[in-house]
C-alpha cells in the first residue's frame, strides 16, 4: 500500500524532515537528489532522529550518538544495535509516497 507522506518540495536537501502520520513518526531525507524515508524514532531509545544530525548518508541520534545508514537503515555506530526501518519511496508530482506493508 502506497501512501502520501509529504510534499517533495518540503524535504530539505542533505537534511531531514520529521513527519507524524497517523501517530507514526517518520523521517524524510533528500540526499544527492534521491529521497529516502526511515522511521523517525531511534531503535535504541525514544529519541527523535530529526533532532540529530545528517552527515553524508548517516543520521546520528541526538541522545547517545548512535548512527544509522539512511538508505538501508543498518547500524553504523553504537550504542544502537537494531537497524532502523526504511521504506520504499516514489514521487508523484510534488508528492513523496512511501510503501507500507500490507
Ligand atoms: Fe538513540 Fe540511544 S536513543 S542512540
Amino acid at each position: 500500500m502506497w501512501i502520501t507522506l509529504c510534499r517533495l518540495s518540503d524535504v530539505p536537501d542533505e537534511d531531514v524532515l520529521e513527519l507524524d502520520l497517523d501517530g507514526h513518526v517518520y523521517c524524510a531525507y533528500r540526499l544527492a537528489g534521491r529521497h529516502y524515508v526511515t522511521d523517525g524514532l531511534c531503535t535504541h531509545g525514544v529519541a527523535r532522529l530529526a533532532e540529530g544530525f545528517v552527515i553524508d548518508d548517516i543520521i546520528e541520534c541526538p541522545m547517545h550518538n548512535g548512527r544509522f545508514h539512511i538508505p538501508t537503515g543498518r547500524v553504523d555506530g553504537p550504542p544502537a544495535c537494531e537497524p532502523l526501518r526504511t521504506y520504499p519511496t516514489r514521487a508523484e508530482g510534488d508528492c513523496l509516497l512511501i510503501q507500507l506493508p500490507g
